[in-house]
C-alpha cells in the first residue's frame, strides 16, 4: 500500500490503495471487455465545463452565490424517460426561481443525474426471510430484483449506465439551452400537482412578478429575445464516484491545460462511507481536476475535515471542494460547528453546504425506509445557525428529490402520514422529497437566507 502524499499520482495510482464498497465481480476478463469499451467511449463532459462549475462555486464561497444540488438518490435503468428527466428539471428550476429571486444572487444548479447510479451499502449482504444474496449497489452494477442471478454483479451495466448518461445529458442540455428554461417560460414549470399546494401557489405569484419584471424590462428597450442569461441556463451534473474502475475509464487528459478530468459528471462527491483520508476515493480525486464535494457526518472530527481539504486541494483554489454537512437534526448544533471553525482557522476556501435528508432517514413501523419534512428542515435551520455562528457563508443544499408526486418522505404543506407511504413509494433506495415538498423546501431555505 502507498502512503497518500508521497507518490506520483496516476488514474490508477488509486489501485494502491484500500477501496471500500467495490462491488465483487464475479469474472475479472468481462469487467476488463466492459472497461475497455467505456475508455474508447467519447468523455461525457469536457474539461472547460469542469473549470466554469469550478468558478461558479468559487464566486459561493465567497458569499457570492448558491448552491442547488438535487436529484434522485439512484437513478434507475427501468424508470429511465423523457419525462422523468423533464419533470425534475422543473422542480431544479422552480427551486432555482425560488432562491434566486428571494437572495439577489446566483443560484448554481448541479443534478444528482445522468451518472448517479452506485450505491454504498451499509452491508455487502441481504438477508430476507433466511436467504442471503448480494447487496443492490445500483443498476451500475446489479439488479435490484431480489433473485441470486438478478443480485450477481454484471460489468455490462456499466456500458448501459454509460450510454443512458449519455441520453440523459443529451436532453438536459437540449432543455436547458434550447428554450424550455427561458425565465418567459417560468409559468410552465409549475407540475399541474404541485400548481394545487400551497407552494405552488405562492411559486405562481412569484411567477406573476417575474412576468411583470420582465414586461418592465422589455418596455425599457432591453431585447429578451436576444439575451441568453434570460434564456438558458446553465446545469451541472453530479454523482456519487463510488465505483473506481468507471470513474478510472472516463478519466482523461484535458489537452488545453494538461490537467487531468474525471469526465463522467461535472462534480463527483465521495460518500460518508468512503472519505478515509488513506482510501482510495480520495488518492483517485486528488488527482482529477474536477470541483469535489465531500461529505460529513457526525463521526467527522476537525481533523477529518482539514486533512480531507489538504489533500483534495493543497493549493487552495477556491471552488474545488464542497464540504456537505449531513449530520442528522438532533446532532448538528453539536457536530458542524467545530468543524466549519476547523476549516476555517485553516485557511481552506470552501463551499458549505447542507445534506438534510442522510442524517435523518429512519424506518416506519409500516416497514417503509423515510424521512419526515420536519427533520430535514430542522437541519437546515441547524446549519444555517451553525454557519452564522462561525461567520461563514451558508453557501448550499443537497437534497433527493423526484419530480413525481410519490409518497416517500412523511409530512411537508399537503402532509404524507405514515399509512400513505405505500401509495407511490417507487424509490429503489433512499426516499425522495416529493415536487411540492421540495419546493415547499426552496422557499424555507429562501427565507433563512433573507433573514
Ligand atoms: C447519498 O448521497 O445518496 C449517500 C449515500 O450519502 P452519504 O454518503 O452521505 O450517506
Ligand atoms: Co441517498
Amino acid at each position: 500500500m502507498s502512503e497518500p502524499g508521497n507518490h506520483d499520482w496516476t488514474p490508477d495510482s488509486w489501485r494502491d490503495f484500500s477501496a471500500a464498497q467495490q462491488p465483487d465481480w464475479p469474472d475479472e476478463k468481462e469487467l476488463e471487455r466492459s472497461l475497455d469499451q467505456v475508455r474508447k467511449f467519447p468523455p461525457l463532459v469536457f474539461a472547460g465545463e469542469a473549470r466554469d462549475l469550478t468558478q461558479a462555486l468559487a464566486a459561493v464561497s465567497e458569499g457570492q452565490g448558491f448552491l442547488l444540488q438535487a436529484g434522485d438518490c439512484a437513478e434507475s435503468f427501468d424508470a429511465f424517460s423523457a419525462d422523468s428527466i423533464r419533470d425534475k428539471l422543473k422542480v431544479i428550476l422552480q427551486m432555482a426561481v425560488a432562491l434566486t429571486y428571494s437572495t439577489g444572487v446566483p443560484t448554481v444548479k448541479v443534478g444528482r443525474i445522468a451518472g448517479q447510479f452506485t450505491k454504498p451499502r451499509s452491508s455487502p449482504i441481504e438477508e430476507r426471510n433466511g436467504v442471503e444474496l448480494p447487496s443492490f449497489r445500483g443498476d451500475t452494477v446489479n439488479d435490484f430484483a431480489f433473485d441470486a442471478d438478478a443480485r450477481r454483479p454484471d460489468p455490462t451495466r456499466l456500458v448501459r449506465a454509460y450510454h443512458q448518461s449519455a441520453a440523459t445529458l443529451n436532453l438536459i442540455r437540449a432543455f436547458t439551452k434550447g428554450g424550455f428554461a427561458d425565465l418567459a417560460k417560468v409559468h410552465a414549470w409549475n407540475l399541474e400537482f404541485v400548481g394545487r399546494s400551497p407552494a405552488g401557489r405562492r411559486y405562481e405569484a412569484l411567477a406573476a412578478e417575474i412576468d411583470r419584471a420582465l414586461r418592465f424590462m422589455a418596455a425599457c428597450g432591453i431585447d429578451l429575445e436576444t439575451e441568453s442569461h434570460l434564456r438558458q441556463v446553465d446545469f451541472f451534473t453530479a454523482h456519487e464516484a463510488l465505483l473506481l474502475d468507471y470513474e478510472e475509464a472516463l478519466t482523461r487528459r484535458d489537452s488545453l491545460s494538461g490537467d487531468w478530468y474525471d469526465c463522467s459528471a461535472h462534480l463527483l462527491w465521495i460518500g460518508e462511507r468512503t472519505r478515509m483520508i488513506d482510501g482510495a476515493h480520495i488518492e483517485f480525486l486528488a488527482g482529477v481536476e474536477n470541483p469535489i464535494g465531500v461529505k460529513l457526518g457526525p463521526t467527522a472530527t476537525p481533523d477529518d475535515a482539514v486533512g480531507i481539504c489538504e489533500r483534495l486541494n493543497p493549493n487552495r483554489r477556491p471552488g474545488r471542494i464542497v464540504l456537505y454537512s449531513r449530520m442528522g437534526a438532533d446532532k448538528i448544533d453539536i457536530a458542524l460547528p467545530p468543524l466549519i471553525d476547523a476549516v476555517q482557522r485553516s485557511g481552506h476556501p470552501v463551499v458549505w453546504a447542507c445534506d438534510p435528508m442522510h442524517g435523518n432517514t429512519f424506518v416506519h413501523s409500516s416497514g417503509y425506509k423515510t424521512r419526515h419534512f420536519d427533520d430535514v428542515m430542522r437541519e437546515l435551520r441547524g446549519f444555517f445557525a451553525a454557519c452564522r455562528a462561525v461567520g461563514v457563508w451558508p453557501g448550499g443544499v443537497h437534497v433527493e428529490l423526484t419530480g413525481e408526486d410519490v409518497t416517500e418522505c412523511l409530512g411537508g404543506a399537503e402532509e404524507v402520514l405514515g399509512d400513505q407511504l405505500e401509495q407511490r413509494y417507487e424509490t429503489m433506495c433512499d426516499p425522495r422529497l416529493n415536487a411540492q415538498q421540495a419546493l415547499d423546501l426552496a422557499f424555507q431555505v429562501a427565507e433563512m437566507l433573507r433573514d
